[in-house]
């Protein structure tokens, strides 16, 4: 397994089928999975995991990280805690393209009481398959990560 072709998935329990299904998705497009849970049912806290999974893309051990929750929100929120992390929440196909041509995201999150499973494997598609433009773009992504050195 390279970490250029390695994805980390994790979710709370509301997510737990969603990420299922888009750990085979993935791993049927050809990506090096390493989904870290959790598998049983019972109530999770969500920022422990986004941030677990957070941790594996800010460290280089994976390229790209996708999180799960109810909405989606509460895991994104607690990936983009973390130094390095630019991760985005996406209902779209078209915001998960963005964030990727624009923001240079490199995480997506998904809320699995939000989006049907269909949907959701399309944005993950969308998200995978675009690259970062870079240009005037680079400027604004360095303007964010200079704000978790505490600039201004
Ligand atoms: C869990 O009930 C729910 O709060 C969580 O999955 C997520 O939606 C939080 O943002």
């Amino acid at each position: 397994m390279t970490a250029n072709n390695c994805i980390v998935l994790s979710s709370d329990h509301a997510a737990i089928a969603l990420r299922q299904a888009v750990a085979d998705h993935v791993a049927g497009r050809g990506w090096d999975v390493v989904d870290i849970g959790p598998t049983r049912p019972e109530s999770t806290p969500y920022p422990e995991h986004g941030a677990a999974a957070a941790q594996r893309v800010a460290t280089g051990d994976c390229r790209f990280g996708i999180v799960l929750c109810g909405t989606g929100q509460g895991i994104m929120m607690a990936a983009n805690k973390v130094a390095g992390i630019r991760c985005g929440v996406c209902a779209d196909t078209f915001s998960a393209r963005m964030i990727r041509a624009h923001n240079n995201a490199n995480m997506l999150s998904l809320g699995a009481r939000v989006v049907g499973e269909g949907l959701a494997l399309d944005i993950v598609d969308a998200f995978l398959t675009t690259d970062f433009e870079g240009g005037r773009h680079a400027a604004r992504v360095q303007m964010i990560e200079a704000l978790e050195s505490g600039a201004r």
